[in-house]
């Protein structure tokens, strides 16, 4: 059979309120053209992210009866802590709320003022957690990472080269190299096995530490059975197993392959990092057996790290970003290609070649989406990654614009993604009408969340 079915049925529904156009132009005017400021029962479907979204399965909701909520020493932990080694090899696990906690407490560890920190590309509260600390984050993907239109496998990679080269520089101190497995600020693309092995040979020749950010650990390992050379016959554990070998840690939002609406964990192979990592978790977050999350939570990531290594559940999630892109594409608007693991990425910028970047396409488009359709995106472009200076001038970012329909994970079927296909349509046929924003209102740190915006 050609139809590939959601690998799951429905036991609990949850009801969309329907919205009518006078209501979303009105809603969106109330939330400053800022869809992060809306209320999400004012949303009919949600993609605005594919973190802590995603339904838990039969087995999740049982397994949170089991949760131990003693403080110290809760047998959920046990359970977490062993499912966690199981999966990654490493040495010591440490929750966390979220994966942004472990990023704060590891940059906390290791990174100094004026160090520098390359990642293939970091995620925004990564980057943010690197900047509060005084240090630079540096993007080094491959040069066809920043191509929304090239298609080629493991887009996701960093840039050896430029690795290398950096790490020949005297002037300049690098405490850890990241890769982000998925790129996600890139388009979800994936990392090869290859070169993950490369920049931990790179990193282990020069004795600096080598993390993973590893949201979305168990999508990169599908593309890397489905697409690397000699992977074909080893299964998705295994080859999870081997990326993680060639790190010396990981940095996790388990919100993503964790399959549950909170939780994350820092984990470190290095005993006296793992010391003073959980000493800064009783500081902020909670013991070292809790780390910020319930017993409960701790139970259904036990259960829900496994679930998100199922070959069959891995097959449906990548087909499903696949089929939407497959007939975004038919209709002539342009995306990252290929599609990645976890979400669409638009290209704004081409989608209105009539609007500037400094009238924020990205954003126009996440508007008009929610506008015309209830769709609720984010933009990943000039609004995310662009900076005010103290003398109100912008510095520009030199990426693509894009918007991101990030897919909740086992959560909508495939008839709303047929719906949302027809809104985005719709937005694209209407493109000439479409003006520019401009900010009027933002912090200075990850502005894209709270800024408020104004039509030119
Ligand atoms: N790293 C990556 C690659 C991420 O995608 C995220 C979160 C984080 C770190 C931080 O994890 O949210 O648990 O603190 N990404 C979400 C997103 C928010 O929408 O892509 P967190």
């Amino acid at each position: 059979m050609k139809t590939l079915f959601e690998p799951f049925r429905i036991k609990m529904v949850e009801s969309i309120r329907k919205t009518t156009l006078p209501e979303r132009i009105q809603i969106l005017e109330q939330a400053h053209y800022n869809p992060f400021l809306i209320r999400s029962e004012d949303v009919m479907i949600d993609f605005l992210t594919d973190s802590g979204t995603g339904s838990m399965s039969d087995h999740q909701w049982a397994a949170i009866m089991l949760g131990d909520e003693s403080y110290a020493g809760s047998k959920s932990y046990y359970h977490f802590r062993d499912t966690v080694k199981e999966i990654t090899g490493f040495k010591h696990i440490v929750p966390t709320h979220q994966g942004r906690a472990a990023e704060r407490i590891l940059f906390e560890c290791l990174v100094k003022p004026g160090d520098v920190v390359p990642n293939n590309t970091h995620f925004d509260t990564t980057r943010a957690n690197i900047e509060y600390a005084e240090a630079q984050a540096l993007d080094i993907p491959i040069p066809e990472g920043l191509l929304p239109s090239v298609s080629i496998p493991f887009k996701g990679n960093l840039d050896l080269d430029q690795l290398r080269e950096l790490l020949a520089r005297t002037d300049i101190h690098i405490p850890l190299a990241m890769i982000t497995i998925t790129n996600n600020a890139e388009g979800g693309q994936p990392v090869s096995m290859e070169n993950i092995r490369e920049t931990s040979r790179i990193m282990r020749d020069k004795g600096i530490p080598f993390f993973l950010d590893a949201c979305r650990f168990a999508e990169n390992a599908y593309f890397i059975q489905r697409d690397e050379p000699g992977y074909q016959d080893k299964t998705i554990d295994e080859i999870c197993r081997e990326m993680f070998s060639y790190a010396d840690g990981c940095t996790m939002s388990a919100k993503k392959d964790g399959m549950a609406n909170i939780g994350g964990f820092l984990a470190v192979n290095n005993d006296e990092l793992a010391t003073n990592a959980r000493n800064l978790l009783i500081l902020t977050e909670g013991f070292p057996s809790y780390g910020g999350l319930a017993g409960r939570d701790l139970e259904a990531l036990a259960v829900g790290l496994r679930e998100a290594m199922q070959p069959d559940y891995l097959e449906y999630r990548i087909r499903t970003v696949a089929y939407m892109g497959e007939r975004l594409v038919k209709r002539g608007i342009d995306i990252v290609q290929p599609t990645g693991g976890h979400a669409i990425f638009i290209d704004a910028g081409r989608f209105y070649p009539h609007l500037d970047k400094s009238v924020y396409p990205g954003q126009v488009l996440v508007c008009e989406l929610y506008r015309i359709g209830g769709i609720r995106s984010v933009e990943i472009g000039s609004v995310m990654f662009g900076k005010q200076n103290a003398d109100g001038s912008e510095d520009e970012y030199l990426g693509p614009e894009l918007v991101r329909l990030a897919f909740p994970r086992r959560t909508y079927t495939q008839s709303h993604f047929d719906y949302a296909i027809e809104v985005i349509a719709e937005a694209f046929q209407n493109r000439k009408m479409s003006k520019g924003l401009r900010i009027v209102k933002q912090p200075k740190f990850l502005r894209h969340f709270t800024a408020h915006f104004a039509p030119v």
